[in-house]
């Protein structure tokens, strides 16, 4: 067994057990605890649990780690590697009764910084679906026990996926991003949880996915799933500091840097 695959059944072990607690405190019943960025950006009573939850695991697994989490003060931690943590992606859903949400695990090693650090292992668990999806650098990426590839385009144009920044200043910008895809898309789903458009890309659900303005906890695994299942994920730079996370397939990846490049 590898480090990667090591730290790829912690992540999958952890993002389960936590998954596990998501759903049920979902059924019992979800607790606004506060807003965030916007009115919009909302964090969730089960959202802090969840992830105390997952850190109080990692840091008894892997105690030097460092942690780098939507709700929790950041660790840096000392072996190199850090802990990357969406609790809940996909709160809103979450929030309104909509089972696409997801808790998001990686490790990275190097600054826990995206575009710094090398994703070793990841996991995404959707404990409404059942579904859990892991990947290790090198050794692929999987649904459960099946592995996963990415699509290659189709005449019938490709069925992309985005979502939409919480801050409504933001609103028209991304709208006009997707005016800008539809020329290629198929059609177009904003399901509400990029952990899972880049799971479902990798699983070949999807044939493309992007967004403005990610944080490392929307896609530091999912990036990997995409990755290890033979697709490309890039992250440009953009002027209003809302970088645009491109990722699919090699062909349908190069179609979309290329509407989207000179407008980032
Ligand atoms: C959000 C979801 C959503 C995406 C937002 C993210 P959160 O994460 O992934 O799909 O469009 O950009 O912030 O807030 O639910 O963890």
């Amino acid at each position: 067994m590898t480090v990667e695959t090591e730290l790829a059944d912690l992540a999958a072990d952890i993002a389960r057990e936590a998954g596990e607690l998501a759903l049920r405190r979902r059924e019992e019943g979800v607790q606004l605890a506060a807003t965030k960025s916007s009115l919009a950006d909302i964090v969730t009573e089960a959202d802090r649990e969840v992830e105390a939850l997952i850190r109080e695991r990692l840091r008894a697994a892997r105690p030097g780690d460092g942690f780098l989490g939507e709700e929790s003060d950041a660790d840096s931690g000392d072996t190199g590697i850090t802990w990357v943590v969406d609790p809940i992606d996909g709160t809103v859903n979450y929030a309104y009764g909509i089972p696409a949400y997801a808790v998001s695990i990686a490790a990275v090693q190097g600054e826990a910084v995206p575009g710094r650090w090398e994703a070793l292992a990841g996991a995404v668990f959707a404990p409404a679906h059942g579904e859990l999806f892991t990947a290790s650098r090198g050794g692929g990426a999987y649904l459960g026990s099946q592995r996963l590839a990415v699509t290659s385009v189709t005449p019938a144009g490709a069925l992309l996926a985005t979502g939409f920044g919480y801050d409504p200043a933001t609103h028209d910008g991304d709208i006009e991003t997707v005016r800008r895809v539809m020329p290629i898309a198929r059609d177009l789903r904003r399901a509400g949880a990029a952990s899972l458009d880049l799971a479902y890309v990798a699983a070949g659900r999807l044939d493309g996915y992007f967004e403005r303005g990610l944080k490392p906890w929307d896609f530091a695994a999912g990036a990997l799933l995409v990755a290890e299942a033979g697709g490309v994920v890039t992250r440009i730079d953009t002027a209003s500091a809302r970088p645009m996370l491109i990722a699919g397939g090699s062909d349908v990846h190069a179609r979309l840097t290329a509407l989207l490049a000179e407008e980032a």
